[in-house]
């Protein structure tokens, strides 16, 4: 039931994204944010439990990337990914879903390393994965290179402020913990936006990085930094341990025994770790998305009225350039995901299925 109400969520945000004019429900999901090469795509690597995104120097992300992760109910079913722009393509090839955000990335954003705002969205199956939605954005930074253009600073930076100062999006602060937490890109950006630390979970990446002799037991405990929270500690595998395919599984192992061996972290090391760090983001997603629900349910009947509207006096003017259903087949969607939110809201039916939707 609990993750059925994510899963609803999540199907809810991909319908109401196909309809341009009113689709700003604002839903709650979990936004990562960082700069460049902070560590970002190892984490949701690290949560996914598999190799699928895009790699390389520069910016690499260019497009918002909402990733809606879903428990398969089946333990030995097998991981697969799907888009929403391949329509019902199953994609069991994790490498093939990395070339399609790559192909899919350069069909918008262009190949000359500009971003575009228009989200790719990828829904990812697997017994492994905790219900969640993330989305990965480009990471911050400050000098273009080659034929970047030269704005590019300020329009990653608009694009994170459009996402982050949502109310409901919950801030996936991603610094890494080799560098000066006063420096970080990732908290400064969250601060303007969420002044006190409500909606910022803190995540320390490269913690094997540090100075020997130095350690971040202080920010993962809360005494250096207020978020509200709180930080998690992580070991994503190192740019060696890429090039040498460590499996994923090994590198949580490794994550692991780094925690529980590591004279600062053995006492708290319940609370670090990639593992952990999926459960606690499940935990508050779903937390915030029962807390946000009386005024999703507002949002959403009007949502529909205006779209109901619409298609009823112009045809279908509200549809995005690209539409992946008509107008008609998407209102009768967001009509039914909308009752089933309402009953589940209500509580009228504890039994909740997302499978017909
Ligand atoms: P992004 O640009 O923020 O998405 O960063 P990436 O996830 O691509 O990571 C950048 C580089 O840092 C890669 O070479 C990673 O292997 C490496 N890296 C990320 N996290 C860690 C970590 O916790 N420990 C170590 N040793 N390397 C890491
Ligand atoms: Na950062
Ligand atoms: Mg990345």
């Amino acid at each position: 039931m609990s993750d059925d109400l994510i899963e609803l969520t999540n199907k809810l945000q991909t319908v109401a994204s196909s309809i341009s004019a009113h689709g700003t429900l604002d839903l709650p999901q979990i936004v990562v944010v960082g700069s460049q090469s902070s560590g970002k795509s190892s984490v949701l690597e690290t949560i996914v439990q598999r190799d699928f995104l895009p790699r390389g120097s520069g910016i690499v992300t260019r497009r918002p990337l909402v990733l809606q992760l879903i428990t398969s109910k089946q333990a030995d079913a097998p991981d697969y990914g799907e888009f929403l722009h391949t329509q019902d393509k199953k994609f069991y090839d994790f490498g093939e879903i990395r070339e399609e955000i790559e192909r899919e990335t350069s069909r918008i954003a262009g190949g000359n390393k500009g971003i575009s705002r228009m989200p790719i969205h990828l829904r990812i199956y697997s017994p492994r994965v905790l219900t969640l939605t993330l989305v990965d954005l480009p990471g911050m930074t400050k000098i273009p290179i080659g034929d970047q253009p030269s704005d590019i600073e300020k329009q990653i930076r608009d694009l994170i402020m459009d996402y982050i100062s949502k109310p409901n999006s919950i801030i996936l602060a991603v610094t890494p913990a080799n560098s000066d937490l006063v420096n970080s890109d990732s908290l400064k950006i969250a601060r303007q936006v969420d002044p006190e630390g409500k909606r910022t979970v803190g995540v320390l990446t490269k913690l094997d990085l540090m100075d020997a002799g130095t350690n971040a037991l202080d920010i993962l405990t809360g005494r250096s930094y207020p978020l509200k929270l709180g930080f998690v500690g992580v070991v994503n595998r190192s740019q060696q341990d890429i090039l040498t395919n460590k499996p994923m599984k090994d590198a949580l192992k490794s994550e692991n025994l780094f925690f529980q061996q590591h004279s600062a972290y053995r006492n708290i090391y319940a609370r670090c770790g990639t593992q952990y760090l999926s459960k606690l983001l499940n935990t508050i997603l779903l937390a915030h998305i029962k807390e946000k629900l009386p005024e999703l349910r507002s949002k959403l009947s009007s949502l529909i009225s205006q779209t109901q509207q619409d298609l009823s006096q112009y045809g279908e003017p509200s549809l995005a350039a690209e539409p992946i259903h008509h107008g008609t087949l998407i209102l009768r969607m967001l009509t039914r995901f909308a009752n089933a939110f309402v009953a589940a809201i209500d509580g009228t039916s504890s039994e909740m299925s997302t499978k017909e939707l």
